[in-house]
């Protein structure tokens, strides 16, 4: 079972998990992140910032999650342009090292492929940060992705273009295609840290750590992780059934073990 932590805000997820990060540099300069893009994990960049002055975080590696099809790089909603922008220039990280799946319509057909290949000639992603979707997708796998998917190209719920449609001038101009990492790439990190915060994802986060096993519920799949820690607020925890043990385990973790 996942590892839940309920924490009194965003900033706490941060703190919490930024130093988690520190500790894995710390004893990993050239350690390999998974990036998220979306609102989630911004706390996190932002705790990291502070928490990593006088860390060097030049070595870092870094992969992202998922892009849009069909919008430049150099588009401001690009998950390339949001990762530079939110990750790399603020955390100072070397960004020949942090890659972006490559939605360039015209090479879809083979820029999965290359991607998974470069994560394990990166030796596979040490800690992937994970946001997730009302419906429940990780990354852009929407419900009914398989398990055992790599990167690949996907279709967007309408829900998701909805919900993403705020960092667009309007509906119309948010992509209706991406290419992801698979579940079953996700599933390859050695360790999974999901984030969620706010009642809209209490839902998809009760669903993710209590409900069946369902390809339904991508972010299910962290169940079949051994290393999967969710990190939520109150409002996030609000339908899980199992929050009164989940801080009880919290508190009385053994001290020193970290996330
Ligand atoms: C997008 C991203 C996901 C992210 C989700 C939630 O769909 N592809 O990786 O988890 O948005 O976004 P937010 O964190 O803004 O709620």
């Amino acid at each position: 079972m996942a590892e839940v932590v309920i924490v009194g805000s965003p900033e706490d997820a941060g703190t919490l998990v930024a130093a988690e990060i520190v500790r894995l540099v710390g004893r990993d300069p050239q350690a390999v992140l998974g990036l998220a893009t979306g609102s989630t994990p911004l706390p996190v960049y932002r705790a990291l910032r502070k928490q990593a002055a006088g860390v060097d975080l030049s070595g870092v590696r870094g992969f992202a999650l998922d892009e849009y099809v069909g919008i430049a790089p150099e588009h401001p909603e690009s998950y390339a342009s949001v990762i530079r922008r939110e990750v790399v220039e603020p955390l100072g990280l070397d960004p020949e090292l942090v890659h972006v799946p490559d939605g360039d319509p015209e090479r879809i057909a083979v820029s999965g492929g290359e991607y998974e290949r470069a994560i394990e000639a990166a030796g596979g992603v040490d800690l992937q940060i994970l946001g997730i979707g009302t419906d429940g997708h990780l990354g852009f796998n929407e419900p009914g992705s398989s398990f055992a998917s790599r990167t690949r190209v996907k279709t967007l719920t309408a829900q998701t273009r909805r919900d993403n449609a705020r960092f667009f001038p309007s509906l119309d101009d948010v992509p209706r295609h991406c290419i992801t990492q698979g579940l079953g790439t996700i599933l390859r990190a050695r360790h999974l840290v999901l984030l969620a915060f706010g009642a809209g994802k209490a839902a998809a986060v009760a669903g993710a750590v209590e409900g069946p096993l369902t390809a339904s519920l991508p972010a299910s799949a962290i169940q079949l992780h051994p290393h999967a820690t969710v990190v939520v607020d109150e409002e996030a925890a609000s339908q899980l059934r199992m929050a009164e043990y989940y801080r009880y385990a919290w508190e009385n973790k053994p001290a020193g073990q970290g996330l």
